[in-house]
């Protein structure tokens, strides 16, 4: 079996298949894992946000605030999704990618906009990137969609891409507030009651020379907020002030960043946030993000309210949803550079 087979099967095929002597060339990445830091990243006390005193979720709301100003980065705890259902999902994720290779081909797409897609890197239309990293992604919101194998992974993805749409809008309503907003803004702004969500699950396999490979390349996340858990394997680093800080989140929290259109909408008030992922030669990561975003056909421009000629001019210029997540898919995905073909 030649090696060029063996890639079409995904990186977990890859890795299992035993021929890997040696990392390929072209999955050999530039590192910049010099500039590590550590640093203490903000944490959100979700119960406090949603059911404190008048004080504690004050005190919350200042927190997220900070926190989107500061990092475009934090930590959720003690928040509403049932620990049982986090469990459950990773463990439908795992028994997604453990199917055969034309079993999990058999639901995909093939093109951008295809309900339900699975793959390995990122294929940007110009080439695949090879990245130590297979993914599922399905559109889930307005409409729900499902891969039909495994039997549960339907009912079980529902109950999870709900739930987690709910805690999405409660921080929504905490940033809104943060904002010195009525706590629905954002909300209506967006539109996010027909907004988009995508699920993403991301599966990292151990690799011989974690040093040489990247997980995911840096890049900021196209929608408005991103929800992320992960199992207990870490790899997620953030570019906080020019250093990549490593994020260790504690057991059943979410990863939670600001995207694009959070820093289109708040006219660069809340900067989306650039991260990576690293892999490590010893366990598998797997990670599960939703992604919520306003309509695919919508077009978000920065709010009126959080722009004034004089000051504060307008630095986006609105575009389609749909042809910005486009725009962003088929070139080189890089730092912000999809942002920098709206900016003003
Ligand atoms: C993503 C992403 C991070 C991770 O899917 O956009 O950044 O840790 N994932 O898997
Ligand atoms: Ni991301």
């Amino acid at each position: 079996m030649n090696l060029y087979s063996q890639k079409n099967m995904g990186i977990k095929g890859l890795v299992e298949s035993g021929y890997l002597n040696s990392i390929p060339p072209e999955y050999v990445f530039p590192s910049n894992l010099n500039d590590l830091e550590v640093e203490e990243v903000p944490t959100v006390d979700f119960s406090q946000l949603t059911a404190g005193t008048p004080d504690e979720r004050s005190k919350a709301i200042q927190v997220i605030g900070k926190a989107c100003r500061e990092w475009g980065f934090f930590m959720v705890i003690n928040h509403s999704m049932p620990r049982r259902l986090m469990d459950e999902m990773l463990n439908v994720g795992e028994r997604f990618f453990d199917l055969a290779e034309e079993e999990k081909q058999d639901h995909a797409g093939k093109e951008l906009f295809d309900p339900i897609r699975c793959g390995t890197g990122f294929n940007n239309g110009l080439g695949n990137v090879f990245l130590w990293r297979d993914y599922l992604k399905v559109h889930v919101h307005p409409h729900f969609h499902a891969p039909h194998k495994p039997a549960d992974f339907r009912e079980t993805s529902e109950e999870y891409c709900k739930k987690a749409r709910d805690v999405a809008e409660e921080l929504l309503k905490g940033i809104s507030k943060s904002l010195g907003q009525e706590e629905n803004y954002i909300h209506k702004k967006m539109d996010v009651e027909s907004g988009s969500q995508l699920l993403v699950m991301n599966l990292y396999p151990p690799c011989p020379r974690p040093e040489l490979v990247m997980g995911m390349p840096p890049h900021s996340d196209h929608g408005i907020l991103t929800l992320l858990m992960q199992n207990d394997v870490c790899g997620l680093q953030i570019l906080h002030n020019g250093k990549w800080v490593p994020v260790n989140p504690p057991p059943y929290s979410f990863l939670v960043n600001t995207g694009d259109h959070m820093e289109i909408l708040t006219n660069g008030r809340y900067e989306s946030v650039v991260h990576q992922v690293v892999v490590n030669s010893n366990a598998t990561r797997m990670t599960i993000a939703t992604g919520h975003g306003p309509p695919l056909g919508a077009i978000i421009s920065p709010a009126a309210e959080l722009v004034d000629s004089e000051n504060h001019p307008p630095k986006y210029q609105g575009m389609k949803y749909r042809d910005y997540i486009e725009l962003q898919q088929t070139n080189q995905l890089e730092g912000k550079s999809c942002l920098d073909r709206v900016r003003i």
